[in-house]
């Protein structure tokens, strides 16, 4: 599949467009956001068919064990996208699209993944609820997400940023004030399994959730 065109492309994809941050997230951002461990850990065990949903620049490609027959890596940021496929990896097919219209039938994947990408989506529902459909029942969400703080002065910075408007247009379209994990639960996917924990001042959430 081509690195450049496929489902997605278009209006859409086009609001997708940041040349600045996917910049400074291949060159020094995403080696420093996650480390080596967590990623590792995020797709451990995972098998047969993935979907990774923003896969960004491709920094998850190299921890699917031998078991993941084929990463269906979506990715609608032009440069983060060409940067992915330029990792030639032969399994992994990295093509346009957003989380929230996946091109891809029902039931078709073993796993979805998504780190650090729910912050970003235009609407948690809408991708969840494509994320559930494209899923084989019984199929895993894998996810590694930062989320809103509980309350206090975290909680007011984090409103005060996003209301401004200045950290989403900064952080291309990232919200610091979700409640992914319970978007997650009202999509009607079952939390298996959850951690909470912090990554410098920002509250995150990672676990498996279960289309049942
Ligand atoms: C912070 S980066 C994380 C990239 C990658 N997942 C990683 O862990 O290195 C957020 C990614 O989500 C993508 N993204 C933003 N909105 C999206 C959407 N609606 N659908 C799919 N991907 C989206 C961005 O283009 C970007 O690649």
């Amino acid at each position: 599949m081509s690195a450049t065109a496929g489902p997605g492309a278009g209006p859409a994809a086009q609001d997708h467009d940041h040349p600045l941050f996917a910049r400074a997230w291949s060159s020094v951002l995403g080696r420093n956001a996650m480390g080596w461990r967590e990623r590792d850990e995020l797709v451990a065990g995972l098998s047969g068919r993935v979907l990774e949903v923003g896969a960004g620049d491709g920094l998850n490609f190299e921890h699917y064990a031998d078991a993941v027959t084929e990463v269906v890596a979506l990715e609608p940021e032009p440069h983060l996208r060409a940067k992915a496929a330029e990792r030639g990896i032969a399994r992994v097919a990295v093509v346009d699209g957003i989380a929230e219209e996946l091109a891809f039938a029902d039931a078709s994947f073993d796993a979805v993944v998504v780190c650090l990408v729910l912050c970003s989506v235009r609407s948690q529902a809408t991708a969840l609820a494509e994320i559930r459909r494209v899923l084989k029942p019984g199929g895993e969400l894998r996810f590694y997400e930062h989320v809103a703080a509980r309350g206090g002065a975290g909680r007011a910075v984090q409103r005060g940023l996003d209301r401004s408007g200045l950290w989403p247009r900064v952080a291309a379209g990232c919200h610091l004030t979700r409640d992914t994990e319970r978007a997650i639960r009202d999509a009607g996917l079952a939390i298996d399994q959850v951690r909470h924990f912090s990554v410098g001042l920002l509250p995150h959430v990672a676990g498996r959730a279960r289309k049942v």
